[in-house]
């Protein structure tokens, strides 16, 4: 099945800001230092990009959704739409970054070979994104509402979450020194009801479906989330799971 996920600026900003907020962790391990020259691999809206670019680094993002782009360069960045499976760089960043995009990519082979190629002899490649277990409610409610639906749910998931072993293999494969990786558990506040969440990154799921179906859809999902990811006082926590790490182009 072809995934189908749109990003608009606005409701991202409105809805996930907070995958950017959380960012200083991957920040610190990444430990950008001024002048360096950075690739921003999936930088979306350019919010850590631009954090990137404050602390005088030369940072170039690159993102597949052409709105997420616009919304970048309005920041004033140098942010270009790219495939991230097919980078096409040549030998030029000390470092590859990248924050909460790595599991958008089912290609993690393609991925990893363009950063190496992107990155200078011994050049760090440092990210986090959703590892094994992200999101696991979320994506389990998702599937059953679908099959109940007589649609092949698992095969509309669009999200890639592997395991410290099998990104660990996939980067000593693909030509890097793991310095660094680690699965961390990360239960997320959002910043309303689920449904926002829904709308902004669940869109393979709901495209399954006609513009008619996809409210009712959207509720079904919240009510059989709702004792599991929403207390008393009514405020929701997504149940992520960070993958992170840092590992060296092997010379
Ligand atoms: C994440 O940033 O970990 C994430 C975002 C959307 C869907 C699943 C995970």
């Amino acid at each position: 099945m072809a995934h189908r996920q749109t990003w608009d600026p606005e409701r991202y900003a409105r809805n996930a800001r907070f995958v950017a907020d959380l960012g200083a962790p991957v920040v610190d391990l990444l430990a950008p230092l001024p002048a360096e020259r950075i690739l921003d691999l999936g930088c979306g809206d350019g919010v850590l990009t631009a954090k990137l670019a404050s602390i005088g680094c030369q940072v170039i993002g690159v993102d597949a959704s052409a709105p997420q782009i616009e919304a970048a360069r309005k920041l004033g960045l140098d942010a270009r739409v790219m495939n991230g499976e097919a980078l096409d760089f040549e030998g030029e960043f000390d470092a590859v970054f990248s924050n909460a995009a790595l599991h958008w990519m089912s290609n993690p082979a393609e991925v990893i070979a363009g950063v190496r190629r992107a990155l200078k002899p011994r050049g760090r490649f440092v990210a986090e994104f959703g590892g094994h277990g992200c999101v696991a409610k979320i994506r389990e409610a998702l599937v059953e509402a679908l099959d109940r639906r007589g649609i092949k749910g698992e095969a509309a998931s669009p999200w890639y979450f592997p395991t410290v072993e099998d990104y660990s293999q996939q980067l000593t494969r693909g030509g890097f020194v793991v310095s660094y990786i680690a699965l961390i558990p990360r239960p997320t506040p959002l910043p309303g009801d689920v449904t926002g969440w829904l709308e902004t990154f669940a869109e393979s799921f709901t495209s399954t479906l006609s513009l008619a179906e996809r409210p009712c859809y959207i509720a079904e999902v919240r009510e059989a989330l709702r004792p599991e990811l929403c207390d008393a006082e009514g405020k929701w926590t997504a149940d992520y799971v960070r993958l992170r790490f840092a590992a060296n182009k092997r010379p």
